[in-house]
């Protein structure tokens, strides 16, 4: 029986020879394993980056027949032939673009990385693809290729750069795959074909060019329609040439991101998370579309997401010509000036206590509690509904000059000076004493119940704290209603809900009500569209509130319901 010494001495000769095992170029050859939280560590401080919707797309600016209303799908909204969509291309000629202005605005607004779409669902390419002559070379004017200066300019001013990539939907390569069509099918016999062709002789090879020839730090899938996971696997394989690159949620697989679009989820999301947006209506550029969000909106909105720890990827839409739209330009120049003051209170930072503030929202730094104030309180007392301790209060404008703070059952008060240093949102910074504790949401341990419940989909999922798992009623037929039982007369003020991040986007409208001793009283009614809803009303004490939901198509679903109470 060997001794103890024998066998340690035994197992050291293994370890040994299997260290020895792998030869110099295994190792060369193996990806350096990089620490996921290394990787995400730039996007996670960048917090706000410049998404570009561009393409041939441009051309027609939003316009065919007498409809004014497309954007980057124009092609498949307007069931453009192939042959006829292409006509485009010889008008695509980006004289006016000049990459360097274009990353300097994206700089000056504050943004820390660019995602520019190097291919769209069109499938044209802004790049020199080897694979097709669909693209900015061979079928425009211009000839040149358009995203290497781009990144070249990107990196000289220390901005991270990335490609959006429709990897499934093209529209223009025969197989490529067409939203709401069978696989294989389309609109134009020109684009019909086999899905899984397209992707061997089209997707992957240009997904190996663009990671192969352009130093990027973003990988931005879009749509995985008729994807799955085996069809994803190649792409996943064509990442280790970039073993930095952080990917997103669409490929067909999770990726690092999850991405929602055109809205803040209510209640965050676990995870890395990045809200996508248009500044009006439309991604690719729409010369007809004035319903411009304003400077104020689009600041609130990336206080917003922050305050919730997520990024914020804002979109422009640039002319045939190479330019911006002057409103955007104008937006992104009033969103860098505020962080020019305040982006101390929002790089790098992560998300606050709190779900809902009457008065704004709250990032985060270690010990410091970012309150950013849209709304100045009259009487001058801002209510903080914090049950921990904090050692000071100052604004982020002001330092060293401490506001004075009071406490109150379950708030802290800060005396604020009677007008706001910035009308947008002004930053007050609250020093910590402790891990921050936010005062408990009215309806938070309360009971819930619903009219109708799908028993895969119960009414606890919509108050499981995350919008992952989802209430959805147990069929389409008419309105289904939750209902909170508060147990005792509760003050309450505004409500927050997510609806289901699915596609096609939930159309819903909502109402709630609350228990009156004359019976049910209407506090407010609205439309959806997937996007979720947060609604301030006038305080109102109450044991019980319902939350109606009619559905356009399908059974009733939310993800998340809340109900706060006056700070
Ligand atoms: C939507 C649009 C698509 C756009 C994407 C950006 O899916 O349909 O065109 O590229 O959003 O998130």
């Amino acid at each position: 029986m060997k001794t103890t010494t024998q066998l340690f001495a035994f197992s050291m000769i293994v370890l040994m020879m299997i260290a020895c095992s792998t030869t110099p170029k295994q190792e060369a050859d193996a990806e350096p394993v990089i620490e996921n939280d290394e990787r995400m560590a730039w996007w996670r401080e960048a917090k706000f980056g410049l998404f570009i919707h561009w393409g041939v797309y441009a051309v027609p600016a939003g316009k065919y027949g007498e409809n004014t209303n497309h954007g980057e799908w124009i092609m498949h909204r307007a069931q453009i032939p192939s042959a006829e969509y292409k006509q485009y291309a010889s008008q695509f000629n980006p004289i006016k673009y000049d990459p360097a202005a274009w990353v300097n605005v994206a700089k000056e607004a504050g943004m820390r990385y660019i995602v520019i779409t190097s291919k769209h669902h069109d499938g044209f390419s802004l790049y020199p693809s080897a694979v097709t002559d669909w693209d900015v070379v061979d079928a425009t004017p211009y000839g040149k290729d358009l995203l290497g200066p781009l990144v070249k300019e990107a990196h000289k001013a220390g901005l991270k750069m990335g490609f959006y990539y429709s990897q499934a939907q093209d529209w223009n390569h025969p197989g490529g795959a067409k939203s709401r069509y069978e696989e294989g099918d389309g609109w134009d016999e020109a684009h019909k074909g086999d899905f899984d062709n397209y992707l061997e002789n089209i997707a992957l090879p240009q997904a190996k060019e663009i990671l192969s020839n352009y130093p990027l730090d973003i990988l931005w899938w879009d749509t995985p329609t008729w994807m799955n996971e085996e069809r994803t696997r190649p792409f996943v394989k064509a990442l280790d040439v970039r073993p930095e690159i952080i990917t997103n949620n669409r490929l067909g697989i999770d990726g690092d991101t999850k991405t929602p679009e055109q809205f803040v989820p209510v209640t965050g999301h676990e995870g890395d998370w990045e809200t996508c947006m248009t500044m009006n209506g439309h991604w690719g550029y729409n010369a007809y579309d004035d319903n411009w969000k304003s400077s104020e909106e689009l600041i609130h909105k990336l206080i917003e997401i922050c305050s919730k720890g997520g990024n914020f990827l804002l979109n422009v839409g640039p002319t045939a010509e190479g330019e911006f739209p002057q409103p955007c330009i104008e937006r992104l120049q009033d969103m860098g000036a505020w962080l020019k003051v305040n982006g101390e209170a929002i790089y790098g930072t992560t998300a606050g206590p709190f779900n809902y503030l009457s008065w704004g929202a709250a990032t985060r730094n270690g010990d410091l509690l970012y309150l950013h104030v849209t709304e100045w309180p009259e009487n001058g007392k801002l209510r903080v509904p914090l049950t921990s301790k904090a050692v000071s209060a100052e604004l982020l404008v002001k330092p060293g000059e401490t506001l004075h703070m009071s406490t109150e059952s379950s708030r802290i008060i800060i005396d604020l000076p009677s007008d706001a240093p910035d009308p947008v949102a002004s930053v007050i910074v609250l020093k910590l004493a402790e891990e921050p504790v936010a005062m408990p949401l009215a309806s938070e341990g309360k009971v819930i119940t619903a009219s109708s419940e799908n028993p895969d989909f119960p009414a606890s999922y919509a108050v499981d704290g995350t919008g992952h798992h989802i209430w959805e009623a147990a069929d389409s037929t008419g309105e289904s209603y939750l209902e909170f039982d508060f147990g005792e007369p509760t003050l309450i003020h505004a409500v927050g809900l997510d609806e289901p991040d699915r596609w096609p986007r939930y159309k819903q409208i909502i109402r709630l009500e609350a228990k009156t001793e004359n019976g049910w009283k209407e506090l407010f009614s609205a439309k959806t569209n997937g996007h979720g809803a947060v609604r301030k009303f006038d305080p109102i004490e109450t044991t019980g509130v319902r939350l109606y939901v009619e559905r356009d198509e399908g059974p009733p679903g939310i993800a998340e319901w809340q109900v706060y109470a006056p700070e």
